[in-house]
């Protein structure tokens, strides 16, 4: 199956749902100088700062910087000594994501739903206190040594979580306009990618609602293939990828060698205004990836008319694709940390609910163009 429109369900029955999720709770990226991560997201990515553990909180071992952007929580950790897991995590991938919060109404059901259905344990439940409430969390892995936790947080009225203190600074860079996580992909090897979708499938409940084969996803020399996982409600969105035969290393392969296994290729941001995001985004240096000029030639007779200025698009590099419901814009970045492994999209939906196929030609032969230059095609 490789259809451009969705299956998605059509009533979501909450209370069928063995594993209702409401929403993103937090993602946690394993860093090497979480302070000046903290400090390029807040700069160039308009998070705010929010919350700070470590030495002046009483944690002895990590250092972990909070910001915040709408709904989107980001936590930055780095270890404070030698001989840590964090360090150790680090050692082996670089930075990276390490967990994909999910918030919950109940995190230790979620946990023993999960476990019964053959879950890895990561964290059993577990409650934190202080003066501000309670939150429990418990966390099962997922591909990789990424790891999902599942947060409970109705009786909590502090900053972020335990142990955690208001993070004050007088350097406070103004938002972009990101709002919320659309979307996570993972990479995954060679023949896992059906295992992962099982996975999804049995253990949390998720349906498989879109396809890509290496038909839709090759250009002349590498190829993917890629399927979209999503909860009941829409809410989680987990495209998988793995990679498909080409005549070079396909940029999944490029991924699996320089973070060593399976992990986290990129985090969608969604916007309702590419334009304006964009723009301050290159404005406060940003990376993207460029497709070459022709690709606006050639946008309108593809895509039909939209709202935005097809001259205001073409500068700033922002593709659009069209699927049955309407139709999306989106760019992506470049790698954002040493290796080549991680970036970001940034995406505004205007109706559409797929991913962008049709931008996938002219994106992959972009990505081979930055592959090439690091010798890695
Ligand atoms: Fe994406």
């Amino acid at each position: 199956m490789h259809t451009a429109s969705l299956d998605l369900p059509k009533l979501y029955d909450q209370a069928a749902d063995f594993m209702p999720l409401l929403g993103t709770d937090y993602l946690e990226f394993y860093v090497s100088n979480s302070k000046q991560a903290a400090h390029y997201y807040k700069s160039v990515m308009g998070f705010q700062s929010l919350a700070y553990s470590g030495l002046q909180t009483g944690n002895r071992d990590y250092e972990s910087y909070v910001v915040v952007q709408d709904k989107i929580k980001l936590v930055l950790t780095s270890p404070l000594r030698s001989g840590t897991d964090v360090g150790r995590h680090i050692d082996q991938h670089g930075d990276g994501v390490k967990v994909t919060a999910l918030w919950v109404e109940d995190a230790t059901k979620a946990y023993e739903e999960a476990i019964k259905r053959g879950a890895k344990h990561y964290m059993s439940p577990t409650k934190e206190e202080d003066e501000n409430g309670y939150v429990v969390r418990s966390g099962i892995y997922t591909y990789g040594e990424v790891v999902h936790i599942f947060v409970e947080r109705n009786e909590y009225k502090g900053i972020f979580l335990p142990g955690f203190q208001k993070w004050e600074t007088a350097y406070n860079p103004d938002p972009v306009g990101l709002k919320f996580v659309d979307h996570m992909v993972g990479n995954v090897e060679l023949g896992a990618m059906n295992k992962w979708v099982e996975y999804y499938e049995k253990v949390l409940g998720f349906a498989q609602i879109l396809s890509f084969d290496d038909n839709d996803i090759s250009t002349e020399y590498s190829a993917l293939m890629s399927k979209v996982m999503s909860n009941g409600n829409g809410r989680i969105k987990f495209p998988i990828n793995e990679p498909a035969e080409g005549k070079k290393k396909s940029q999944v392969d490029e991924y699996l060698e320089f973070y060593e296994g399976p992990g986290v290729q990129h985090i969608a941001v969604a916007t309702d205004n590419i334009i304006d995001t964009v723009t301050k985004l290159k404005e406060r240096g940003m990376e993207f990836l460029q497709v070459p000029g022709s690709y606006y030639d050639a946008l309108e007779e593809r895509v039909g008319k939209i709202d935005e200025d097809i001259e205001a698009l073409r500068p700033l590099g922002v593709l659009v694709d069209r699927d049955d419901e309407g139709y999306l814009l989106q760019i992506f970045t470049k790698t954002v940390q040493a290796r080549p492994t991680m970036f970001f999209e940034i995406i505004q939906r205007k109706g559409a609910q797929s991913f962008g196929k049709g931008n996938f030609k002219a994106l992959f032969e972009a990505l081979e163009r930055e592959q090439e230059l690091r010798g890695n095609l």
